[in-house]
């Protein structure tokens, strides 16, 4: 199991580029199941997730081929057949996005079969929501030995509120809805660029949509989509992390190739706590001299503060003068990076979703443990002002997300490495 060994100490000065994002790139990939022409997605990022999805599309009976050389971020998919409209287990266990599948699947095939995903570890993260549109659309949907199955001659066009508002959920749904007859009219619906992003995919197949971004979508269904070609956005989760790295370690770097425009609570909450930013049409340059302020932050839907970068802010906070106080509004468990910051030297202490840190730690190195993407992301950064060199295990879960992440951070000076085995074997 690969391992990081950073260094801490170094201000990271120089440029970084931003990948496309992996939860825009995730619902597209499924969006070529609703065509037999080909999709081509441009600005695809190199990372564990995306080899999984282009598993689970290959063994469903799709083509896909995913770029290399000077074209290694365009993947083309080719869903001509879908001779086994199945998402295995072994499969979703490993990557619950897997369940963005369902929606297009029964759209496309009139039949789905899809392994119900398990909790995770920051919650529980149940579909209900998923399966409960597709019931309002028509769809027979039936559980047995841990799968989901889903039928449907034709999906039919529904008015959706959603109960609690869900990204894969909106997703989802909107995949089934543009092949639906008739018209559909979700309301409640996630406003992330991701969905934003999605629906401009699936207006480029000939799709009617209108609305994405916003929390009411109203769609058109169509009886016969077609293949296009996009590009996916920016990771704005990305961008905010490297963000957080600049600023943590008193360095001057410029996030380059992001869209601000998805950043926007991250920069309102970097500025409250004194970060300088200067803010370009297609990049954000950060520096920071040192004497980081606390601030609250709590977790919210977009345009809110998001979930995905609570972990990696709470380590920015570690190093702020005075006591901040995190809420997590989101997921019900994710604080996992805490325990592990608290190892390092933070003084961080947690009541239920809500979790104080009194800032100003002097943070020291050590071996700790990553549990999920974005705590994993949390630990490399508190990593590189950490006095020594501290060890991060489990670093797969930062490969589901990241790419190439110890290669962009010693570009702009960090001192990183990975270690396919730390200590031989005996
Ligand atoms: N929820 C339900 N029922 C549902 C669906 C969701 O109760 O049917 C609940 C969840 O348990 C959670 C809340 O609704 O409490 C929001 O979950 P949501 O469905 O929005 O999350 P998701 O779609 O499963 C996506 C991202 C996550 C990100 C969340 C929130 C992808 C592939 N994943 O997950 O990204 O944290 O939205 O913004 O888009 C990550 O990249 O590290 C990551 C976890």
């Amino acid at each position: 199991m690969d391992k990081f060994v950073i260094r801490g100490g170094n201000p990271l000065l120089g440029t970084i580029k931003v990948s496309g994002a992996k939860n825009s790139a995730l619902p597209c990939m499924a969006a070529a199941i609703l065509t037999e022409e080909e999709v081509i997605l441009e600005n695809i990022p190199q990372v564990q997730d995306i080899e999984t999805e282009r598993k689970l599309l290959t063994s469903m009976g799709a083509e896909v081929e995913l770029g290399y050389g000077r074209a290694q971020h365009r993947t083309s998919i080719r869903c001509a057949l879908l001779s086994d409209p199945v998402a295995k287990y072994e499969i979703v266990k490993t990557m619950r996005a897997s369940s963005l599948v369902l929606g297009p699947l029964v759209a496309r095939t009139g039949m789905a079969r899809v392994a119900m995903p398990g909790g995770c570890a920051i919650g529980g993260r149940p579909i209900d929501l998923h399966i409960k549109g597709l019931e309002a659309m028509g769809a027979k949907i039936t559980q047995e030995h841990g799968y989901l199955e889903a039928r449907a001659d034709r999906l039919k066009g529904a008015h959706i509120v959603f109960d609690k508002i869900t990204v894969t959920g909106t997703e989802d749904l909107l995949m089934a809805a543009a092949l639906a007859d008739g018209e559909s009219l979700f309301e409640n619906c996630a406003r992330e660029p991701e969905v934003t992003d999605l629906a401009a995919l699936l207006n480029a197949m000939g799709a009617q949509i209108e609305g994405a971004g916003t929390s009411t979508i109203r769609i058109k269904g169509v009886a016969k989509l077609h293949g296009a070609r996009h590009r996916i956005n920016p990771d704005r989760i990305e961008a905010g992390t490297f963000l957080i790295a600049g600023a943590i370690t008193g360095g001057d770097l410029n996030v380059d190739c992001c869209n601000p425009e998805h950043l926007g609570a991250v920069i309102s909450k970097l500025e409250e706590c004194g970060v300088k930013l200067e803010i370009g049409a297609d990049n954000i340059r950060v520096h920071s001299g040192g004497n980081l302020k606390a601030a609250d932050v709590t977790t919210e839907e977009y345009p809110g503060f998001p979930t995905d970068m609570q972990a990696q802010f709470m380590a920015l906070l570690t190093q702020a003068e005075g006591t901040s106080v995190v809420t997590e509004n989101i997921f019900e468990n994710r604080f996992m990076h805490v325990s592990e910051l608290n190892r390092m030297g933070a003084n961080i202490s947690v009541s239920g979703r809500t979790a104080t840190i009194r800032g100003g730690a002097k943070l020291q190195s050590a071996a700790v443990m990553c549990s999920d993407l974005r705590a994993s992301a949390a630990l490399v950064l508190a990593a590189l002002v950490a006095d020594g060199e501290s060890i991060l295990d489990r670093v797969y879960h930062m490969d589901r997300g990241y790419e190439r992440l110890e290669e962009k951070l010693r570009g702009v000076g960090a001192q990183i490495r990975r270690m396919g085995e730390v200590f031989g074997k005996k």
